[in-house]
Order: structure tokens, then sequence, then C-alpha cells
């Protein structure tokens, strides 16, 4: 999918009621979104999977909410006062801003665009004997982009090691990077900007008042590590899980519901045995990439993305990349953080922050392994994977949204095929008994097809008709989404039969 197919994912989020701009009626506000009646339902459902998976299905991790204002010093330890800043650059001819480094990283990909074709040429051209990996290592050509790739990203980790702006705005310049608007490569010296948002505590203004809208929700289980560890009775190793928002004053946020000012993270920190990083890195790498691959949106969308540049807190880092309308991007970052969190908040608070290990008779400091998605960017991930024009084997179209069954907002729709002869009792009376389970809706309007289709957009699984036969057989008809079958189900085997495909454990159990 391109920027046409993202343009498409977001008129469908307004028409049907997934996503919204912000306080439209006064032309919306840049990167800030509201989730309208169906988006809402979505995101409680991806929170309850993650919420499911991460704390309900372990017995270790167990899940609180933090508040979102922290004492200010806790940013000052975490290192975001100091050290959670991007690198801005202007372009002096259009006056847009960009991020030196997405600049850098948009030219390597243009790169390894190049690399691809090459590939996908020879593949052409040797058929079935074709041998990519023997390819890409021997080619004289793949070979020399990829060392101009290598390079670059040496000259640019060499750069923001030093902290040398000027090394990086050399950089940008001798790649002969141009600014996409006006063209031109008349670019400003690079500066650091802080992301995190300021504002004051009750009256009293001036630094002392100072706090910060939380950039992660990490800090907040950070500081609550003894907290949890002692009422919880917890024995390493053991994970504290969040789901909350986060603020970042991202220079530029775009892309929809991509990059945002505002926005919720779920976030769990793995309290382990300093030693056992590599072990617990590699155990959660293949947890997350699990739980992502069993809502089948496509194992082709994934990647795992080792981070060249280590934030100031990893000892090692990747991310789960994402097959997005735009690319592949970042959607979960999976951080090896090391003791640095619990440290620097020990030296900084004056409190200890230590595990008595009752096996070795050791007190140490925990190092922690972090996993991390964006709420919204999972969003993102199943409405663009879901969204589908079919050609139907009739020849008409539908427009389709392929959402998980046990993700969809709407699970199933009552329909009464006609307005009259008691179905619409009957229907609403079938529609109770769902009520209580699942969130179903009643749709009387219009001929049966177009209720089909209206629910298909939404990505409803199951429209279940209530029709003359119903009053006789006490049965009803189901049609699946997808396969666009039907079949009779009497209405006591209902509530079994719904939610034996569109519940929760269904993703669990599939
Ligand atoms: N505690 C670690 C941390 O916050 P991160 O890689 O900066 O790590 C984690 O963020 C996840 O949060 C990302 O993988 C992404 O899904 C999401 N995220 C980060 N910035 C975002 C933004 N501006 N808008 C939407 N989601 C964002």
């Amino acid at each position: 999918m391109s920027d046409d197919g993202l343009k498409k994912i977001i008129s469908h989020a307004k028409e049907y009621g997934f996503v919204f701009p912000s306080s439209e009626i006064y032309d919306g506000l840049s990167a800030a979104y509201d989730y309208g009646q169906l988006g809402s339902e979505l995101k409680n459902n991806i929170k309850q999977y993650w919420w499911t998976a991460m704390v309900r299905m372990n017995e270790n991790i167990v899940g609180i909410d933090s508040a979102i204002f922290m004492h200010p010093t806790t940013w000052k330890a975490s290192g975001h006062v100091d050290a959670f800043n991007d690198p801005l650059i202007d372009n002096k001819d259009s006056k847009k801003r960009y991020r030196a480094d997405v600049l850098i990283e948009e030219h390597i990909a243009k790169i390894e665009g190049k690399i691809n074709k090459d590939v996908t040429k020879a593949a052409k051209r040797f058929g079935d004997d074709f041998d990519e990996a023997q390819f890409r290592s021997t080619n004289p050509q793949v070979l020399r982009r990829q060392g101009d790739i290598d390079g670059i990203n040496a000259k640019f980790k060499a750069a923001m090691d030093a902290e040398d702006l000027g090394a990086v705005k050399t950089l940008i310049e001798d790649l002969g990077i141009t600014c996409p608007v006006s063209g031109s490569k008349n670019w400003t010296d690079v500066r650091q900007f802080n992301l995190m948002f300021k504002t004051e505590l009750g009256a009293v203004s001036g630094d002392s008042g100072a706090v910060y809208l939380r950039p992660e929700t990490a800090q907040g289980i950070f500081v609550n590590y003894l907290n949890v560890q002692k009422s919880g009775r917890m024995k390493l190793p053991f994970g504290i899980a969040q789901i909350g928002k986060a603020f970042r004053n991202e220079i530029i946020a775009r892309q929809f519901i991509f990059r945002m000012r505002e926005f919720e993270q779920m976030e769990m920190q793995f309290f382990i045995k300093p030693g056992t990083q590599a072990e617990w890195y590699s155990h959660w790498k293949e947890a997350r990439i699990k739980w992502h691959k069993a809502l089948c949106l496509g194992e082709e969308n994934y990647r795992f993305h080792d981070h060249i540049k280590l934030a100031h807190y990893a000892d090692a880092a990747c991310d789960i990349e994402f097959n997005f309308p735009m690319g592949f991007k970042e959607l979960e970052g999976i951080h090896s953080r090391t003791d640095f969190d619990l440290k620097q908040h020990e030296e900084f608070s004056n409190k200890k922050l230590r595990y008595f290990d009752p096996e070795t008779q050791e007190s140490y400091v925990p190092c922690v392994l972090e996993t991390s998605i964006g709420l919204d960017r999972m969003f993102l991930a199943v409405l663009s994977s879901a969204l589908r024009e079919e050609t139907l084997e009739d020849g008409s179209t539908r427009t389709v949204m392929r959402i998980p069954f046990g993700l969809a907002p709407v699970k199933a729709a009552v329909l009464p095929l006609i307005k009259k002869d008691g179905l619409p009792e009957k229907a609403r009376e079938v529609l109770a008994k769902l009520q209580l389970h699942h969130n179903v809706q009643y749709d009387e309007k219009d001929a049966i097809g177009r209720r089909y289709r209206r629910q298909d957009a939404i990505g409803t699984p199951l429209c279940i008709t209530v029709d003359h036969d119903t009053l006789e057989d006490h049965a009803v008809t189901v049609r699946n989404r997808d396969t666009m079958q039907q079949e009779r189900i009497p209405i006591a085997e209902l509530n079994t039969h719904v939610d034996e495909l569109v519940s929760m454990a269904s993703l669990f159990t599939a």
C-alpha cells in the first residue's frame, strides 16, 4: 500500500466512527486524534488482548496504573531532561523543519530500495536457480551499495556518540540530501530539541513547580518497583505491566496516528538477575512476535530491526517493524535496559532499590528487559491490514474490514429479515441474549444485502438473521464475514457458537 492507501484508511476511519481529527469543528489540532464509537471499542479490545497475554497468562507479571505526573526528579534521573532530544534541522528556503536522523534514514532507505530492485531484476533473470543470499553477498553492485549504507550508519553513529551536531550537518550536505519541499540544500545548523512537555503544578510557578507530562509509561513502573515487589512478595524474575498515555513534543508529527504528540503505550518491565539479559532478550523477542503473528495480519508484514544507535539506557535493542501503508516502520521496541534506571533512581532518591536473592543471599539491583508497544500504532497496523476492496463471485464489489474476529469492535449484528410479522421483537430477544457477553448491534433498516455491506465495512464478524422460520424452528441464520457462508444455528446454542468464534480466548487457541 502507498500514501494513497493511508488516505483511504483515514477517510474510512472517519466515515465509520473509528478515528476523528481532534477538535475538528475548530479545524483540528495537528497530530491529535479522537477515537470514535468503533475506534474506542477496537482500542479497548487491543488493550485487552495485550493485557491478557502479558498479565493474565504470566503468573509472574502484574499490572499497575501509575500517575501521568511524576516528581520532576524522575526525569532528571532517567536522563530524559538531558538526553531525550531529537536533532532538528530547518531548510532555509521552504522553512520546513526536519529530524536530521530521519533525513539520513530516508536517504538510506532509498539505497535499500535500489538493492531490492537489483535483487528483483536478478531473480527474474535467473529464474528458479536464483539464490538470493548468495547474490546479496557476492554481487559487486549490491556490495558497493551496502558498503555505502554501512559507511553512512557508521558516520552518523560516530557523530551522535560524540554529540557532534556539526558532523551530522556535514553528513547531510555530503550525501546531497535536499528538502522534499523546496528541493534545495540550504540547511541551517543541526540543534537538539527536548521532546518533553513542561507545565506547572498548582499555583507554584517557576522551575520549582515545573512538572512534565510523562514521555513514556516505563518510569511509573521503575519508581514503583519496590512497592510492587514488596506488596506482591514478587520473586525475580518478575514483570510489571502498564497501559497509559504518553506525551512527546514530536518535531514532525504526521502519518495519521503513527506519530502523535499524545499517544498510548503498553509497556512491560521484566526485572531479572544481572547477567541473564541475553537469555531474556531472546525470550521476549520470541514471545512478542508470537503475540503479533497470532493475529494473522500476514507473517510477511513483520520484521526485526536491530538498533544501531542504542538509547542511553540499553545494552541491546531491536524493533518489531510492521509493513504500514508507508512501508516498514517501528511498531514495538524490545530493549535490554540493564540496571540503568533503577541505579539512577537509587542515586537520585537516596533510597535502596535492591532485591534480596534468597538463593544466593545476595542483594543487588536487578536488570530490566522492556517490551514497549504503541497502542495507536497497533491500531493502525490492524486497520491498514484489514481494509480491503473485494470483488465477489457475482462481479459486485464490497468494502470489508478483515479485523481479527477477537478484536472486532462489533462482534455480531442481529438483523430481522423484515420490519414486521413479529421479527423485530424476536430479533431483540436474540440481541438481549448476546449483549451481556459481546458488543452487538441491532439493525432493521434497508434490504438485508445492504445491511451485510454496512457490517462488512466496520468488520463485524457475524451477521445473525431472524426470519419467519425462526418463529417456528427457534433457529437463526449466521453469516460469516470472511467466507460469507451461512449456517442455521438454534437460538439455544447461539451464545456458545458466537463465543467460540469471536471471544478474546479464540485469539489464544487458534
Ligand atoms: N519506554 C521505552 C520507549 O518509550 P520508544 O521506542 O520511544 O520506547 C515505544 O517507544 C513505542 O511507543 C514505539 O515502538 C511506538 O510504537 C510508540 N510511540 C513512540 N512515539 C510515538 C508517537 N509519537 N506516536 C505514537 N506512538 C509512539
